[in-house]
This record gives C-alpha cells, structure tokens and sequence, in this order.
C-alpha cells in the first residue's frame, strides 16, 4: 500500500517574511517536501544566512532582499522568481507587522505602516503571482492571517482589521479564480513565539492572558503553523479553497 504524503517535489514556491519566525518554519518544512524556494524578506543578512543553511541542507533556492511595500516591488519580486526559477507554482505569502497600542494613541504612520505590508502588498504579490498562475492554469496562494482576523484582541485595531481584511482578501480571490484552478487559502494561527511577539510575551500578565485564553493551554508552534500550510500547499488540498485554516488550540470556538 503507497504510504500518503504531503509532496511539494520539484514545485517552485515564493515565502514572504521567510527569515521570520513563522516563515523560516515554512521554508524549512517545505523544503524538506521537495520544493525549489523563492525566498524573501526585508533584511539581506538574514535572508543570506538562511540561504546558507538552506544550501547545506542541498535545498534549490534563490533569494531576493527588497520591501514588498515598495511601489513595483510586488511585481518585480514575482518577475526575479521567474528568472531565476522559471517558474511558480506557489505563494506564500507571510510578510506581516504588528505594532499594538492604545487606539487613542494609534498613528497614521503606524497604520499605514501595518496596512501596507499585512494588506496591500499581500494583495498586490498575489495579484503578480495570480497572473502567471491564471496563465498556466494551475496555483496556490496562502495568506498568512491570524486569529485577530476573527475575534478582537486588545491594543490592535490595525492589526486585526488588517487580519480580517487578509480573509477576505483570501475568499475574494478564491472566488474569482477558482475556475483557472487556483487555490487561494489563509492559515489563521494563535500566538506563536517568533521576533513579533517576544517583546509582548515577555510581559507576564499578558502571557498569562494569551496561555489562558488557549483551551489547549499552550501557544501555537511555528512548525505546527508549517504544517498547516504544506498541506494547503499540496494537490491533496485541490478541492479546498477561500478556506481560513484556524491554527488556535481553540482560542476562537469560545
Ligand atoms: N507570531 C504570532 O503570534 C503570529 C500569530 C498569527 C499570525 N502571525 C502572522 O504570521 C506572519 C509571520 O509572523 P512572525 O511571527 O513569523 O513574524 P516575524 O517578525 O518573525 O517575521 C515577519 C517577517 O516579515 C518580514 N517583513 C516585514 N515587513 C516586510 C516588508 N515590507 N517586505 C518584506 N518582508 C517584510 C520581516 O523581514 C520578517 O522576517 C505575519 O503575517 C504575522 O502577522 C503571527
């Protein structure tokens, strides 16, 4: 009997935010599926230390530092994907920023800051990569949104309608491509501990609150995060899409 698996062999995958908590998670999880990786971030010494670890572990990659909030880094980034791989077959799309205050005290720059990259350029590399996938007839994207996307959180007005703008960014476009064979999916977790959240779990009444809102008890891991999108990313998820995947321990069934 042929054992099942999650196999992403030979398939091109671009990961936003992939020096990141989250995103490492998924660079590593996918390359060990088979995947040829695209991978991008902000910060160039970062990204060339994951990508020298990424060549030890004999993992095709290619790398490009550029802010997707940039105007036409969106599409450029798509464009540099296909020089160097030729193709693409799947976006993740991972970027994201969190700065939580006080609604009285929230900035413009602040929220447009997190705008910019949790929603607009999540769209427009969607839109880059879309246009290719569209074209071939064949594509996943996956956004990376969270639970604030559902439920309030305190200190992010931003953050979580920027969540909730990102679902329905995600069933929009599942809407609209579902007939070129495009799967568009968002991976919803709980708090991780990655770069974004140690400064506010360092608070110990609010890891209290974050633990205690958590049926499961516990936060969410960035593999346990990887995983949920590997399988979204695979042909067995071919008949799932516009689907927001809750990766929570239960914070949002309450
Ligand atoms: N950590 C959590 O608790 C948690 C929970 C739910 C959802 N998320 C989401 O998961 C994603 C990854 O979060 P993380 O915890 O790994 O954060 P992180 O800060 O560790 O990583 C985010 C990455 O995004 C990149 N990035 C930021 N702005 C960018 C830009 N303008 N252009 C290109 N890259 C940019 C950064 O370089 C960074 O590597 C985010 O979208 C976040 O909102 C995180």
């Amino acid at each position: 009997m042929k054992k099942p698996e999650l196999s992403l062999y030979n398939k091109v995958a671009l990961i936003t935010g992939a020096a990141g908590g989250i995103g490492e998670a998924i660079v590593n999880l996918f390359g060990a599926a088979g995947a040829r990786l695209f991978i991008n971030g902000t910060q160039e010494e970062k990204l060339k230390a994951l990508s020298d670890r990424l060549t030890v572990k004999g993992v095709e990659h290619s790398y490009k530092a550029i802010d997707i909030t940039a105007p036409g880094a969106p599409q450029s980034l798509v464009d540099a994907v296909i020089d160097k791989m030729g193709t693409l077959d799947i976006l993740v799309n991972c970027a994201g920023i969190n700065r939580p205050e006080r609604s009285e005290d929230v900035t413009e720059k602040n929220w447009d800051d997190i705008y910019n990259i949790n929603v607009r350029a999540l769209f427009f590399v969607s839109q880059a990569a879309g246009r290719l996938m569209i074209e071939k007839r064949q594509g996943k994207i996956i956004n990376m949104s969270s639970q604030a996307g559902g439920v309030a959180l305190p200190l992010r007005a931003a953050y979580c309608s920027s969540k909730g703008a990102v679902d329905q960014i995600t069933r929009t476009l599942a809407y609209e491509w579902a007939e070129y064979n495009v799967q568009v999916n968002a991976v919803a977790p709980t708090f991780v501990e990655t770069p974004l959240t140690r400064g506010m779990l360092e608070d110990e009444a609010f890891r209290s609150f974050v633990i205690g809102s958590i049926p499961a008890g516990r936060m969410a891991t960035p593999e346990e995060v990887a995983y949920a999108t590997l399988f979204l990313a695979t042909d067995v998820a071919n008949i799932i899409t516009g689907h927001i995947l809750l990766v929570d321990g239960g914070w949002t069934i309450k």
